[in-house]
């Protein structure tokens, strides 16, 4: 069975689950959770002179078309990436209220849709509230990928391992 984690455990959990990074223009402003983040590649496929695990940063704005890179935001299937825009920023609102803003809320009403990805994950979409063991809120979000195979270092969430 498995053992209990200790306070101090919890709080390193905690802490990775925390980690956020943050890439800025002054249009637009990218935060990357990597802890949420399934390696799907998707966001790599849309966009590769933007999203480039071989580079430091991996993440490059500068040069690119922002709308396009939120777009890609958009359909980053876990919610690891999200985008806001700064103030005074040149980009049309009403281009950046996708589910990849930070502001983003899904209509509490829509019923929540759960899909088993074969060999894979389950994809999660709806308002959701996933809560651990001691009734703890993990995290609330529009869209969570959801490890099924058992193999995940970073579970409940996937983290690709299935994919190894
Ligand atoms: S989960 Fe999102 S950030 Fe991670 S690789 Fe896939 S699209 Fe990119
Ligand atoms: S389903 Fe992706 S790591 Fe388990």
């Amino acid at each position: 069975m498995k053992q209990d984690k200790t306070e101090d455990q919890k709080s390193v959990d905690v802490q990775k689950k925390n980690i956020t990074k943050e890439y800025k223009t002054e249009d637009l402003i990218v935060f990357w959770y990597p802890a949420e983040c399934s390696h799907s590649g998707k966001c790599m496929k849309a966009m590769p002179e933007v999203f480039n695990p071989e580079k430091r940063p991996w993440i490059t704005l500068a040069s690119a078309d922002l709308e396009n890179i939120i777009k890609a935001i958009d359909s980053c299937p876990t919610g690891a990436l999200r985008y806001k825009l700064p103030e005074g920023s040149k980009i049309d609102p009403n281009k950046a209220k996708g589910p990849g803003s930070v502001d983003y809320k899904p209509d509490a009403t829509t019923a929540v849709q759960i899909k088993a990805v074969k060999n894979g994950p389950f994809l999660v979409r709806g308002p959701i509230r996933l809560i651990d063991a001691d009734g703890e809120l993990i995290k609330e979000s529009s869209q969570m990928v959801l490890c099924r195979c058992g193999l995940s270092k970073n579970a409940p969430f996937c983290d690709g391992s299935h994919m190894k």
